[in-house]
């Protein structure tokens, strides 16, 4: 898996990958994760790689001619054609677990990471296969979602986590948020640690633990309850 990011700022990518389990992960050749600046692709003598918007308003754009030039030579360098760029946008698609699944599956993705007042369309149409968004709100810039979206795509890249770090059981790999975790000591402040997870029966720590990410689900998320696949019973259990 390859994740390249097209990017103003290449040493706020760099400050994070090189870091915790993607730095191990790159390190171990599991992912490769790199920053290409745009700027290096600026085709005059002050290196310029904005202008003002034609029609008037606030702010400068990225010119598309960088921007191109950087995807030609992104793609020109890698082994096939990169089969996706997104561009990361407030306007692009909410981000969500699935399709960090969707994109993990993918051999070279590209993302793009806007600044200013954003990107001459005409860049956007040329190369751009995806638009997403982080949330809705406005940054700086796109790195700190591109950072998002490459982090969340490569954890699930087989290898990259460990066995401690497993992903199989964890929040939205069954459409519901996870249920509560306790370690030791098994009694805290006065506080015990409920019985169940003391008692070895995995059948009924298994029940108690789908029974409480329903609840924990119900209670910070009854969004998510609509979609995920629930047992009749369980269905029952939360209309009473
Ligand atoms: N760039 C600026 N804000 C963003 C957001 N919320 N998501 C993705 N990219 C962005």
């Amino acid at each position: 898996m390859k994740i390249t990011v097209m990017t103003l700022f290449p040493e706020m990518i760099d400050a994070v990958i090189n870091c915790s389990i993607l730095g191990r992960a790159r390190q171990k050749g599991l992912i490769e994760i790199e920053a290409v600046n745009i700027r290096d692709f600026a085709n005059n003598k002050h290196l310029q790689v904005d202008d003002y918007p034609y029609g008037g308003g606030a702010g400068m754009l990225m010119m598309a001619d960088p921007v191109c030039r950087c995807y030609d030579h992104i793609k020109e360098h890698a082994k096939a054609e990169p089969s996706r760029v997104i561009y990361m946008t407030p306007q692009g698609k909410p981000w969500k677990q699935s399709m960090a699944e969707s994109f993990a599956q993918e051999e070279h993705v590209v993302l793009l990471c806007g600044h200013y007042e954003g990107i001459d369309q005409r860049a956007i149409d040329a190369i751009v296969t995806d638009e997403v968004s982080i949330g809705d709100y406005v940054l700086t810039g796109g790195e700190l979602a591109a950072l998002v979206v490459a982090d969340s795509i490569s954890r699930l890249v087989p290898g990259v986590l460990g066995k401690e770090e497993s992903f199989q059981d964890e929040s939205f790999s069954e459409g519901l948020l996870e249920y509560p975790q306790y370690t030791r000591p098994a009694v805290y402040n006065g506080q015990a640690v409920p019985d169940v997870l003391l008692s070895g029966n995995h059948q009924k720590i298994a029940a108690y633990r789908r029974e409480q990410s329903i609840i924990n689900t119900f209670n910070k998320r009854p969004d998510l309850l609509k979609q995920a696949p629930l047992t009749d019973k369980e269905k029952q259990f939360i209309h009473d």
